[in-house]
């Protein structure tokens, strides 16, 4: 017989392959529409994937947000939704779920991540005072602005370079951040804002030693620290592969003791809890968590449901459970990795290292001959979307923002288009559709003139501008 000159993945890598811890029970057909139709969608939706219909796109790689497949338990979970105006019994399970495994003393449930952003900001931040972080997030620092602050980037340099193998570039630099801190004076600091696996470096990790490195300066200054745990499994799975002496432990016990460094946290729940819709907000201080309970009232709903309802609560408290599952979190990062290291053998510029959710292409580097003024990233999600009805997101110059001071556009460093991994919902074969489309739109490059924004909205504008083609 013929030797195979076919190989797995694994072998063509020089290893074993591996494979999802799941098998599927239930599928949603996917309808690819034609080019023509794709071409007459994009022109509806202003060039921007955010306008476009669900229906009209094929591979959905807009966000990890909110797209997990639910598990069969979380399912069965939502059967057993307490949906009592108070004191639902979902809330205790879900409270004790976040107790156990990030280990706060106090829970409030919001309807999701930005909910919780909201919260913290309104409480915490005086106005004129800064927020130092490790890089921002669009509606984080919205909420941040809004509630009076400013906020300053601290992040390693490496992290604004698409192309450095740094391990943790999401990392603090403790330098810049005691510079502020001198600089401005301790009263004018809210707190440090900081973020696991940064989404919008990359989906890079924060290192166990420089958080513990952060809550001694912290601590030296009387600073708090609040995390954006969103994606913190992922960091988790980063430590344990990444950082000398964490190999044997769990993504369990790892994500506990990086929590145990911080004094509360904010969760958009609809990532790494595996949930469609939540999100909560954890905190130690009992004075702060009286206050914030009392808040969430107003703009959530009551303190045990935050304006989510129980099923709700009940499919968060199972899927914590399930998130932080080693066989889980490594088929997912490994995944994300698959399509990256595709892209990365046949030359298509992407942030290096890969990060945990999601492929970030370099917009700059994929359309040299584009200034950032003709949106690079956006350009590029629309040729891909035109191309195979793939969906992915902007990450540059659009979701930047204007300078509030001078009203000009942010110009960040990094100009990304997002390929974003939803959990437990594509498969390889998914991967590899998408992995041909972008080399067919990176073949085509040089055609590409860029886009024009004609519609800007005053918040986010990343989520609703229209462009027009030049
Ligand atoms: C890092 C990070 N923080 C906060 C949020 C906000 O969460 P939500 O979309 O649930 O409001 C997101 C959502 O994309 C995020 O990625």
């Amino acid at each position: 017989m013929a030797r195979s000159i076919l190989h797995t993945m694994g072998q063509q890598l020089g290893r074993r392959s591996w494979a999802e811890p799941w098998k599927i029970k239930m599928v949603e057909p996917l309808r690819l529409i034609s080019r023509d139709e794709r071409q007459k969608a994009l022109v509806e939706a202003g060039y921007n994937t955010f306008l476009l219909r669900s229906e009209d796109v094929y591979i959905d790689l807009l966000t990890d947000s909110g797209t997990s497949a639910m598990s069969d338990r979380q399912w069965a979970g939502m059967m057993l939704g307490d949906e009592a105006y108070a004191g639902s019994r979902n809330f205790y399970k879900l409270e004790k779920a976040i107790q156990d495994t990030y280990g706060y003393k106090h829970i409030i449930p919001t309807h999701q991540g930005r909910g919780a952003e909201h919260l913290i900001s309104q409480v915490e931040i005086k106005k004129g005072q800064f927020v130092p972080g490790n890089m921002y997030f669009t509606t984080t620092r919205l909420h941040q602005e809004l509630a009076g602050g400013t906020f300053v980037d601290v992040i390693i340099d490496e992290a604004h370079d698409a192309q450095n193998e740094h391990p943790f570039k999401g990392n603090v630099d403790l330098s810049k951040l005691e510079n502020i801190i001198k600089k401005e004076g301790t009263d004018k600091i809210a707190y440090v804002s900081l973020a696991g696996t940064v989404n919008m470096a990359g989906g890079q990790p924060v290192s166990m030693e420089n958080v513990k490195a952060l809550r001694t300066l912290c601590d030296k200054y009387a600073i708090k620290i609040y995390l954006d745990a969103t994606r913190m499994v992922e960091n988790a799975f980063f430590i344990q592969e990444r950082e000398l002496g964490y190999k044997d432990k769990t993504i369990a016990q790892i994500l506990k003791e990086f929590c145990s460094y911080t004094d509360g946290a904010w969760m958009s729940a609809k990532k790494d809890n595996l949930v469609n819709i939540g999100g909560w907000l954890a905190i130690n201080d009992e004075d702060l968590f009286q206050e914030l309970r009392n808040l969430v009232v107003v703009y959530e709903g009551l303190h045990t449901y935050g304006g989510l309802s129980g099923r709700d609560l009940e499919a968060m408290a199972i899927g914590i459970a399930e998130s932080i599952e080693d066989g889980h979190v490594r088929s997912r990062v490994e995944q994300v990795r698959y399509l990256g290291q595709l892209l990365e053998e046949w030359g298509i510029p992407a942030v290096r290292p890969v990060g945990g959710h999601a492929i970030f292409l370099d917009a700059r580097r994929f359309y040299e001959h584009l200034s950032q003024d003709k949106f690079p990233a956006q350009t590029l999600a629309a040729e891909l979307y035109l191309d195979s009805g793939v969906r992915s997101m902007e990450r540059g110059i659009a979701s930047a923002g204007r300078d509030p001071k001078t009203g000009d556009h942010k110009y960040p460093r990094l100009e990304l288009t997002r390929l974003t991994i939803p959990r437990r919902v594509y498969t390889q074969a998914h991967m590899d559709v998408v992995a041909e489309s972008v080399n067919a739109v990176y073949e085509n490059r040089n055609n590409s003139r860029g886009l024009k924004m004609v519609f800007e909205p005053k918040y986010l504008r990343f989520f609703q501008a229209r462009y027009e083609s030049l």
